[in-house]
């Protein structure tokens, strides 16, 4: 790992930041606790709301931690369209009996107060999803002493984050649950997503700077795989999400691993913008002809959301999953990253012996 994220954590693992309250304080002291780099999520929420997650981290935990800020987006969305999908939602409003949310609710997601609270009371890493932010912004945080990264999905993206002056890459992988982090949403791009373990190696021919890998990673072996690609860290998400600490809801937990739900794929039925998911009836009913409008989709469905979520009824929620979710073990967090750490100790052990697992 490069000086400055080795410093960070004793094992090269980052437990991803989860928006939606599921990267939860608990959860990210219990990673870095236990020798990984925990990330709160930063996304949608208030920049006083982002803070109050710091203040609170920091009474429980003195290790270092990341936080995840999402990019404002460029107002492309066509209003028109939005109204459309409004209009084909009505039937899930009087199912769950909830009206649909309003769809310009959330503006650039608070971004300049979140820099500026970032930059007033530094944190030892912030990274970015969504797009790349300023030169001047990375240098700020650089004069600060905040380790930067950006998430990418490209080799592309990639130069423009080391020429911006990132720290570091996270590279993202089409296999990764939640959204994808790609710099601009293009509907002609739907279905173009590089597999990790090729996009590292592409990336690594292309950037200087660190790499971290995300992505359908759920065991050591695999971390292994990444960092022999050219990865400095691994960061894993769906494998945080089942730990008791993490704030995802109950029937999210459950489902990732309920043989109900065998697939996962990339929809923009839920947000507006493609994120990875478990297959289920809401993705399967809006996904084919939701339109291109993030954050719009995501505050129209949010009230939907949450009285499925409220109801039980985990086909009409969101159940963001990366493509090994039926891997995910159940364990309290700190457990997870120490055997997650030996699994990549006996992998690589095995690589260089040449013996087989
Ligand atoms: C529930 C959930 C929420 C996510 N929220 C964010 C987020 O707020 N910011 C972000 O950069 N990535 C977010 N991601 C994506 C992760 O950073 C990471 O790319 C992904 O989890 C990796 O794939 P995996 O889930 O297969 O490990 C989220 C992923 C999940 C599963």
């Amino acid at each position: 790992m490069s000086s400055a994220l080795t410093d960070l954590c004793r094992y090269p693992i980052v437990q991803a930041p989860m928006a939606g309250g599921t990267s939860c304080p608990q959860l990210v002291a219990a990673v870095s606790e236990a020798g990984g780099l925990g990330f709160l999520a930063a996304g949608y929420k208030t920049a006083d709301g982002m803070y109050n997650e710091i203040k609170q981290l920091r009474g429980l935990t003195g290790r270092p931690f990341g936080v995840n800020l999402f990019m404002p987006q460029p107002a492309l969305a066509d209003p028109s369209a939005v109204e459309v999908y409004q209009h084909q939602l009505a039937g899930e409003a009087a199912w769950y009996e909830t009206p649909l949310g309003d769809p310009d609710s959330g503006g650039d997601d608070n971004y300049d107060a979140k820099l500026a609270i970032l930059l007033e009371d530094p944190v030892p890493a912030v990274s970015f999803t969504f797009g790349c932010p300023t030169r001047d912004t990375l240098d700020a945080f650089a004069g600060v002493g905040t380790y930067t990264v950006v998430t990418v999905t490209t080799p592309e993206e990639a130069q423009v984050a080391q020429w911006a002056g990132a720290d570091a890459v996270c590279v993202q992988g089409v296999e990764a649950g939640g959204h994808q982090s790609t710099h601009r949403d293009d509907p002609q791009t739907d279905g173009a997503g590089i597999g990790l373990l090729s996009l590292v190696s592409q990336v690594r021919e292309t950037v200087q700077i660190p790499i971290v890998a995300t992505g359908g990673l759920m065991r050591g072996s695999q971390i292994a795989a990444v960092l022999a690609a050219g990865a400095e860290a691994a960061q894993l998400g769906t494998a945080f999400l089942v730990c008791p600490e993490s704030g995802a809801s109950l029937l999210h937990k459950q489902a990732l691993t309920n043989p109900l739900f065998v697939r996962t794929a990339l929809t923009r039925a839920f947000s507006g913008r493609p994120a990875r998911g478990l297959v289920n009836r809401f993705m399967r009913e809006h996904g084919p002809y939701a339109p291109a409008a993030y954050p719009q989709v995501h505050y129209l469905t949010a009230g939907l959301r949450k009285a499925a979520a409220k109801a039980g009824d985990a086909q009409g929620m969101a159940l963001w999953a990366g493509q090994g979710h039926r891997m995910a073990r159940e364990l309290p967090a700190g457990r997870l990253v120490r055997l997650l750490a030996e699994e990549l100790d006996a992998a690589r052990t095995a690589v260089s012996t040449g013996s087989t697992q």
